[in-house]
């Protein structure tokens, strides 16, 4: 029988009696792993080979699990002064105890703690009663801790593992080993003889101009192969959505904003009308920075918005007869809305007048003092947006986020009339969750009053917007949980392996 060469080598090393192990085989025959594996499940489809999978766990100890092999564990050095000090027959203060053990920090905590676990006796009121039958030399996990050191986990508990696991004590990794026998097909075939073939894996130009590529013979492809999975880096789900965003935003017509995200008051919430004993500027919802004032807010601006706080704007405007102090105006703030980078545009003060049509828009992130829960976050990304044009109607602002939406196949959205101090009408957008089948708020929009455009020099209409890039997010992927995406608790698998679809 011809078989490609790797086959060859493998068959021929392969037992019928005693398996072997991809990394044995590779050993004996010189081959890489993954040539073995190949081959291995070539000869496996012929019915020459078996192969056999099985999880193999090593387990290694952390640096904390080898700092206790040196100096025991926590409990057991508690347990060992305990016994000097006599705590078997009368209790002995723990102040004592943990002075005389040497153990300090943390590990007083994780020695109480498996002090009482182990049985090694009972803490109570402050004192230690140690229990006289117990042995620390047949503590079951100091003895597992050498096992693990010494390579031998395989003959550790999976109980007393598991517990050493969770102590942070030891760390597991699990691999599968595949291991190979010859059938009794494969036995017969290598008694009839074997023979290389000598197949070529790639198509040359010189066995075009040689006329070779008609006598060779080429390697089958198996395209079920395992091949080792590599892990390389990648772009976070939340980073590549946002930049789709963009996309799709820069094929809108819209231009992005840029700007800091540590703000003056006055960028933030006085040119968007926002009283300043409005309950969202008290220290309860933002993060005021401890720095000084900024001083350079222009000058004739900041009267403007001062006197439509004061004065209102228009024939009937009306102000807002609440105190209205330039110090305050000047206070820094982590930005709780992106909204300020539309003030430095609109007004100008970003890149000069701007002539209508104008569309801009940013996704950057925003800080909110809101309570952590499953929709909230106290950092999350907004994607603000709006347009300048002459005779805006909410349709126009209806009809984006339509277009908008649409591009990321969300179809099903809703508006809800809401207040904002800065926009009229304004606009809350839901959107259905796929997985719970709720609507869900993913966005805040409306038209700018005229209180806002007027001081800002503005003559024409604006509609804007402040859309969740998180919550789009979990209406695109069905995510339950903001904190399935953001920080420290996101699942590796889920980001390794979400595509974003463009
Ligand atoms: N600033 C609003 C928010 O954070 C969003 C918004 C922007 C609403 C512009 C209207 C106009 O919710």
């Amino acid at each position: 029988m011809r078989l490609p060469e790797s086959q060859v080598a493998v068959l021929e090393a392969a037992s019928a009696t005693d398996a072997q192990t991809i990394d044995q085989l590779a050993e004996a025959t010189s081959l890489k792993p993954e040539t073995v594996t190949g081959a291995a499940f070539d000869l496996r489809d012929d019915g020459l080979v078996d192969v056999e999978e099985t999880v193999e766990t090593s387990a290694t100890l952390t640096d904390e699990g080898e700092e206790y092999l040196a100096d025991g564990l926590p409990e057991v050095r508690l347990y060992r002064a305990a016994l000097d000090a006599g705590a078997d027959e009368d209790p002995v203060e723990m102040g004592q105890l943990i002075g005389a053990s040497g153990l300090g920090g943390p590990k007083v905590q994780i020695a109480l703690s498996n002090f009482a676990r182990k049985g090694y006796g009972v803490i109570d009121g402050g004192k230690v009663d140690a229990d006289p039958d117990a042995d620390p030399d047949a503590d079951e996990e100091a003895a597992a801790l050498a096992a693990v050191a010494d390579g031998d986990a395989g003959s550790v508990d999976d109980v007393v593992l598991d517990q050493l696991e969770s102590r942070g004590l030891v760390a597991r990794d699990e691999r599968t080993v595949r291991s190979v026998t010859l059938t009794e097909d494969g036995v017969t075939v290598l008694m009839e003889g074997v023979e290389a073939a000598q197949t070529v894996d790639r198509l040359t130009p010189e066995m075009l101009t040689t006329g070779e590529w008609e006598d060779v013979e080429f390697t089958e492809y198996n395209v079920e192969a395992d091949a080792p999975t590599t892990q390389g880096g990648k772009t976070h789900i939340l980073r590549q959505t946002a930049d789709r965003v963009k996309d799709t935003l820069v094929g809108m017509g819209f231009k992005e904003m840029e700007g800091p995200h540590a703000d003056a008051d006055f960028w933030i919430n006085d040119c968007l009308f926002m009283p300043q004993d409005h309950p969202a500027r008290t220290h309860w919802d933002r993060f005021a920075l401890d720095v000084p004032p900024i001083h350079e807010v222009p000058e004739d601006l900041v009267d403007r918005v001062e006197d439509a706080h004061r004065n209102g704007v228009g024939e009937d405007g009306d102000g807002y007869h609440s105190p209205w102090s330039e110090d305050f105006a000047r206070q820094v703030a982590l930005r709780g809305h992106t909204t300020s980078l539309s003030m430095r545009y609109l007004s100008g003060y970003a890149q000069g007048d701007l002539e209508p049509p104008q569309r801009y828009f940013s996704v950057e992130k925003v800080y909110r003092n809101d309570t952590l829960d499953p929709t909230h976050l106290l950092e999350f990304y907004q994607i603000e947006g709006w347009v300048m044009a002459e005779d805006l109607s909410v349709r126009d602002l209806m009809g984006t986020f339509e277009e908008f939406y649409r591009q990321f196949g969300i179809t099903d959205i809703q508006f809800k009339p809401h207040y904002n101090p800065y926009t009229e009408p304004s606009f809350e957008l839901f959107g259905r969750h796929p997985e719970t089948g709720e609507m869900i708020e993913i966005g805040n929009s409306g038209m700018f009053r005229p209180e806002v455009l007027e001081p800002l020099g503005v003559e024409c209409d604006v509609m804007a917007w402040g859309l969740a890039l998180e919550r789009l997010l979990m209406l695109m992927y069905g995510f339950e949980d903001i904190r399935d995406v953001h920080g420290t608790l996101c699942d590796l698998e889920l980001l390794r392996e979400t595509e974003v679809l463009h």
